[in-house]
């Protein structure tokens, strides 16, 4: 078993699983003009993001580790930050694609671990939901300008 792979698998398990809890929050509390939009584009990332979460984790049993499994561990190897605010729309959208760039950017630092391993299974699981969480950043982006 490679620790060095488990302990940066299970690092995304804690930052998509604050993530998805944080996309959660804005489907809920978001209001206002634009509010048929935000609600289901919250719900299409926490869906997509609950998937991801899911392969991290079993990717991380497959590997022979144990992946976090208390919101405790969650909050203790997150470095993504909840959102105890309920900020308005606009908001909501630049603070999720601030966390989409330190996300890419997370995955990127497991994919180098992984290529230096020769764990190809994980590199390609990786760089497939790297490709999602840039599509994501292109349409929020878009939606912006
Ligand atoms: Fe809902």
């Amino acid at each position: 078993m490679s620790d060095k792979m488990v302990k940066e698998l299970n690092g995304l398990v804690a930052d998509f699983t604050v993530f998805y809890q944080k996309m959660r929050h804005y489907h809920w509390n978001v209001k206002g003009k634009q509010f048929f939009q935000l609600h289901a584009l919250f719900e299409g990332i926490y869906d997509e993001v609950n998937e991801v979460i899911d392969e991290l984790a079993e990717r991380v049993v497959a590997l022979g580790g144990t992946p976090l499994h208390t919101l405790a561990m969650v909050m203790d190897e997150a470095s993504i930050s909840e959102d105890s605010e309920i900020p308005d729309g606009v908001k909501m959208v630049k603070r999720t694609a601030a966390d989409l760039e330190t996300l890419s950017s997370a995955l990127d630092n497991a994919i180098e671990v992984a290529e230096a391993e020769g764990d190809r299974t994980t590199v390609n699981l990786l760089d497939g939901m790297r490709d999602g969480l840039q599509g994501r950043l292109w349409m929020i982006k878009a939606w912006q300008s």
